[in-house]
């Protein structure tokens, strides 16, 4: 057995990648002044600072260096409600979503350090805060602020390790609303998210302090406007681990997106008697655009079916493909039903027969992490609003090659480089696939949007909302006569049903007296549906801040309207 340096890690850092945590910091001792340096090198980082920053967190990591005297300078710890700022994926650090309490130090202190956001933390490590304990106001850069001298304090007891429901809760305004006197319990998340206080004070910061149009003028506000915009880009491609920000394009959502592909891609690559595959569980924006151009090109739909519990088998998916195969386009997650697609999978067997693969990622970027090289796909498509961001944003990741061989789809400014009534020479991608003034203030709240969900950590999220999926799909089984629709074993949020003697628009109409939203219809996924012999369901969705509670609720309520039919009799 080797002797460790003096100094040195941990053992249990020895499988843990560094990549991100500064060779400073790497196997020494620390101080607070190597930390400190960190946090002001951090804030450096951080594009203008940003209101109230009081201090950045270190979420717990599976290493830690040993402190063996205590600094004089550590007192207490000053914790900020919130922390407004994000980390640059190059600094090894992410903000959890709350801040707890002071405890006792305790010496020798372990100083967990922050591995990048994506890395799921140890729980049994224990967490410790840097903290700025200085009030700091306004909205200049952090830098600016001389002598920043942060206190180093061990945080303990937290109930989720690096995930506090009450926490993230605070940070929805919308949820403090009544409807018909009660709380709201927003259980439409399928159909939209309720955004953050991050993404409501960005949209308004960029309104009252960048707003121009972007890419053509030389004053200061449109530089602030484009960098703004780019930087969003930016803040995506990080999100989906695309490879450059000319993968990344911004539209209005994810039907607009598969518009484009449609159109410019698919109506560049498909001929009379060429075939593409779609599944049962796509939702209409993931239909009619292929369907459109099926018959404008003379191509072949095939459909790859679904199991009694709503699953894709990859044989009868695989069956489907020929030597006319151009095309599959796939959900990640379904809308109506919940499924999670094995779409790694089904693009492997995409590409295998030579066939370009679309990943619809509307119901999947908010509750799991998500990450475009690791799938393979070579288009993966969005809607900003499903992802706590503003409505009317939203994104096509397309692989360079791919991007490559589309052709732009509509014409106009900020898609060219020289016009002439002669011809026209286009910009390079993606500004090729954005004509016009784009969603610019949508875009940059998108972007603030994924620095939230960064914060926060898709591991926690979606372990989080695993726990309260299954949480929620045993208490339902409580509720007499209700059927549960969709069954898969891998699934996310959704959990539609039907209720026996109660039409789902009843249902939903009896939910929201009690403050409850739900969709009851067809969730604009009518082929889904009909496989399992309905037109419409009833379909709670959760979120990240969704709770047990809201749960309890929702089953009380489903109780209490079908005992009042029965003592009617
Ligand atoms: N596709 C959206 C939904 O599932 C509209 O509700």
């Amino acid at each position: 057995m080797s002797t460790r340096e003096p100094g040195a890690p941990d053992d249990s850092s020895d499988a843990l990648d560094l990549t991100g945590v500064p060779a400073a910091l790497r196997g020494s001792i620390l101080d607070p002044g190597v930390l400190g340096q960190v946090v002001n090198d951090l804030f450096r980082a951080l594009p203008g600072g940003g209101p109230s920053v009081a201090g950045v967190a270190f979420p717990v990591a599976p290493v830690s260096y040993p402190i063996t005297s205590p600094p004089s300078d550590v007192t207490r710890l000053a914790a900020p409600a919130s922390l407004p700022v994000s980390a640059p994926a190059s600094l090894p650090v992410s903000a959890p979503a709350s801040l707890p309490v002071s405890a006792p130090v305790s010496w020798p202190l372990r100083v967990p350090f922050g591995v990048p956001s994506d890395t799921a933390p140890d729980a049994s490590a224990l967490p410790y805060f840097l903290t700025e304990t200085r009030p700091y106001a306004g909205n200049t850069s952090i830098n600016t602020v001389p002598g920043l001298d942060p206190e180093l304090v061990p945080a303990l007891d937290v109930a989720h390790r690096g995930f506090d429901v009450g926490s993230v809760r605070r940070d929805f305004p919308i949820l403090e609303e009544r409807v018909h006197g009660k709380p709201l319990i927003w259980l439409d998340n399928a159909a939209t998210t309720q955004k953050p206080h991050a993404v409501l004070d960005r949209l308004r910061e960029f309104y009252e302090h960048e707003n121009s149009n972007i890419h053509r003028a030389a004053h200061t506000l449109a530089a602030r406007a484009t960098d703004a915009y780019e930087g969003a880009r930016e803040k995506v491609r990080r999100f989906l681990g695309a490879g450059s920000t000319r993968e990344l394009i911004f539209v209005r959502g994810t039907t607009e997106g598969m518009n484009l592909i449609a159109k410019s891609w698919g109506a560049r690559h498909l001929s009379a008697g060429d075939e593409l595959i779609l599944t049962t569980l796509e939702h209409h924006s993931n239909i009619v655009p292929w369907q459109m151009l099926a018959k404008e090109r003379g191509a072949k739909l095939r459909v790859a079916p679904v199991d009694d519990d709503g699953q894709i088998l990859l044989d009868d998916y695989e069956r489907l493909f020929t030597s006319r195969t151009k095309l599959v386009s796939m959900t990640h997650v379904s809308n109506a039903l919940g499924t999670v697609l094995p779409v790694k999978a089904m693009v492997e067997i995409a590409h295998r027969y030579g066939a370009r693969a679309i990943i619809d990622g509307a119901q999947s970027v908010s509750h799991m992490p998500v990450n475009v090289a690791d799938l393979g796909c070579d288009f993966y498509v969005f809607s900003g609003h499903k992802v706590f961001g503003p409505t009317g944003i939203g994104v096509v990741y397309g692989r360079s090659d791919a991007l490559e061989e589309t052709p732009p789809w509509q014409g106009g400014g900020n898609m060219i480089v020289d016009v002439t009534f002669e011809k026209t020479v286009y910009a390079p991608v993606p500004s090729r696939f954005e004509a016009g003034t784009g969603n610019i203030a949508d875009a940059v709240g998108l972007g603030a949007a994924l620095d939230y969900l960064e914060r926060l950590g898709m591991h926690n999220v979606a372990a989080y909302e695993h726990d309260l999926l299954v949480y929620a799909t045993d208490a339902l089984r409580a509720v007499p006569g209700l059927r549960p629709i969709g069954t898969a074993k891998e699934k996310a949020s959704v959990l539609s049903f039907v209720l026996d003697g109660y039409r789902s628009d009843e249902v939903g109409a009896a939910l929201d007296r009690d403050g409850i939203a739900v969709r009851a219809g067809h969730h604009c996924a009518q082929p889904a549906l009909r496989r399992f012999g309905l037109e419409t369901s009833v379909r709670p969705s959760l979120a990240l801040y969704n709770t047990r509670a809201e749960v309890d609720q929702l089953v009380r309520s489903l109780q209490q309207l079908t005992s009042a039919r029965n003592r009617r009799g």
